[in-house]
């Protein structure tokens, strides 16, 4: 199976997908997540994103829909994979047609306050990818012992203009993806287990 998640910055795409894709054995993708492992690996490319990441713009479409590419050539996508943050113009989801058909677009909704509180209470593990709210391991350490921490691009000006750029550039496909009719949205506001269930349930999963 071939799915999309989108939502706005904090709509918990990644939460999702982690168990989505472990649910129906199919990769993970995040355009985001291996933006940061280049910036981490200190790349040519990583070098190149970090001042877009933490002004919360764009990488251009050109950069992603090569890494994308490159992606989905690989061995673990062969039984299908879940794409989280991608695509995020109309540019990179019209370019994504020419190279996979995708089965099903899931819109997770959620509310703008709860967005900006979800994002500036995340810490992330740098060893497990393990992604929680701050008050759920309070001495910043993760059951997996990594040292958790906040993403750079989740200081508040930056995730003011994160929203920005979401609704300038990608709530514009939610109607693209409408149109097509393989679209459906979910509740974002309920807890993590209920959100997940809706998703399996109008996945037939
Ligand atoms: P990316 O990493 O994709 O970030 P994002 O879209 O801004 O979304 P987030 O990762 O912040 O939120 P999320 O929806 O994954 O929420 P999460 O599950 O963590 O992109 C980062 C940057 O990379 C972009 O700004 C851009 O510069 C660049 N980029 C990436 N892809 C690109 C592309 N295709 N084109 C161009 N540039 C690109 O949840 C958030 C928090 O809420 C967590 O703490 C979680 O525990 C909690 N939570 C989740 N669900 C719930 C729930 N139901 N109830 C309560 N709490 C919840
Ligand atoms: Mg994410």
């Amino acid at each position: 199976m071939k799915l999309i998640l989108l939502g706005p910055p904090g709509a918990g795409k990644g939460t999702q997908a982690v168990r989505i894709a472990a649910r129906l054995g199919i990769a993970h993708i995040s355009t985001g997540d291996m933006l940061r492992a280049e910036i981490r690996n200190d790349t040519p490319l990583g070098r190149m994103a970090k001042a877009i990441l933490d002004k919360g713009e764009l990488v251009s479409d050109d950069v992603i829909i090569g890494m994308v590419k490159n992606r989905i050539a690989m061995s673990d996508c062969a039984r299908g994979f879940l794409f989280d943050g991608f695509p995020r113009t109309v540019a990179q989801a019209e370019a994504l047609e020419t190279i996979t058909q995708i089965d099903h677009v899931i819109n997770i909704e959620v509310q703008l306050n709860r967005l900006i509180d979800r994002i500036s209470s995340r810490r992330m593990c740098p060893d497990c990818g393990g992604t929680y709210h701050v008050s759920q391991y309070p001495d910043g350490v993760c059951p997996c012992g990594g040292k958790l921490y906040q993403r750079d691009d989740d200081r508040e000006e930056t995730v003011k203009n994160r929203l920005t750029v979401y609704e300038q550039k990608t709530a514009p496909l939610i109607a693209f993806y409408q149109k097509q009719g393989n679209l459906f949205t979910v509740n974002g506001d309920a807890s993590i287990d209920q959100v997940e269930l809706e998703i399996s349930e109008k996945l037939g999963a």
